[in-house]
């Protein structure tokens, strides 16, 4: 991977969101306006705009809410996991991948950027530097591959329940793993699995949640996505992630024991699409019915001319809505 050390320490300077003149970046980079320019081009392509204006310097359209370190370490507990946080990698979900070997349950990697950040069916996970939050979490599973669906329904649970407790009420969930807001995505859960050993299943689950995701994004983004900054509630962007971290681990402890059963009815009162007419997407297919929530193993229940169908794969969507 290419040295990101000084484009990073610009970006650390101006992620107060103020004007940093020429001159004052050069000094405190040691370098030149040439090598400024380059580490701007290289913090454009992370998806965050540099402004620059004659006579007072750099700066961003708004602040950033960095990940903190210290912060991160001093409110989560070391024995419930390992935290790396990593500036910029490939995918967080990857990062974990490449060290399975030795990882224990509830570690964690959360990344301000991710060049391959990757969703559900082979699609990219765009998220600029700094904005949104993007992590994965391992945990090794004593069940059958079949529980993994289940278990990224209880993970979509305990993000919205973390979320209604700071406050968004109007949080729902979408059917296998999307959270949603005002019938716009707000984050996306993508579920890997490194295959069994023995009866263990190992599994990396990756999150992407928006937070403060401008605008612009919407060139590179084909569904309708909403930010949580669009809710006006304010939300600390580090202890949002202690708080999912804290309340994911808890829940991947109770799905361990008691399965999804403790989680079907909460879905049930979050799920924005309970009881509308939807069609699901199967491969090049479309299906047509109506949402009747989830089973007890976290399969889709379609009603279709009075009779209620599961299904375990597709992508859903309202009637009509596309
Ligand atoms: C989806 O809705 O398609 C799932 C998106 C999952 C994105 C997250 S961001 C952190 C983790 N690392 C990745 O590369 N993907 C997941």
């Amino acid at each position: 991977m290419k040295d990101f050390t000084l484009p990073l320490q610009l970006m650390t300077i101006l992620a107060d969101g103020h004007f940093h003149s020429q001159e004052r970046l050069e000094k405190l980079l040691e370098t030149g306006i040439i090598d400024i320019n380059e580490y701007v081009s290289v913090i454009r392509e992370w998806g965050i705009e540099v402004l620059h204006v004659n006579g007072k310097g750099y700066t961003l359209p708004a602040p950033l809410e960095l990940l903190n370190d210290v912060v991160l370490r001093q409110s989560l507990s070391s024995d419930a996991g390992q935290l790396f946080v990593v500036p910029i990698v490939d995918s967080t979900n990857q990062y974990l991948l490449d060290r399975v070997a030795e990882l224990r349950s509830g570690d964690a990697c959360v990344a301000e950027y991710q060049y391959a950040g990757r969703g559900r069916r082979g699609r990219q996970w765009i998220s600029p530097f700094g904005t949104n939050l993007c992590f994965s979490l391992f945990w090794r599973l004593e069940k059958s591959s079949s529980a993994v669906m289940g278990l990224s329904l209880a993970v979509a649970v305990a993000i919205a329940e973390t979320l209604k407790d700071l406050g968004v009420s109007d949080v729902k969930v979408k059917w296998p793993n999307d959270l949603y807001l005002y019938d716009c995505k707000l984050a996306g859960i993508l579920v890997e699995s490194t295959g069994k050993m023995g009866d263990v299943l190992q599994l990396i689950i990756g999150v992407g949640l928006n937070l403060s995701m401008q605008e612009s994004a919407s060139n590179v983004i084909n569904q309708r996505w909403i930010s949580l900054q669009q809710t006006n509630i304010k939300i600390d962007r580090n202890q949002l992630l202690v708080q999912l971290l804290i309340r994911l681990r808890t829940i991947l402890k109770q799905f361990e024991r008691e399965g999804l059963l403790p989680f079907i009815q909460r879905w049930a009162s979050m799920d924005n699409f309970m009881n509308k007419p939807v069609s699901l997407l199967i491969e090049q297919h479309s299906i047509y019915g109506i949402c009747r929530g989830i089973d007890e193993h976290g399969a889709l229940l379609l009603e279709q001319d009075g009779r209620i169908e599961t299904f375990v794969v597709g992508e859903m969507s309202l009637r009509g809505a596309i």
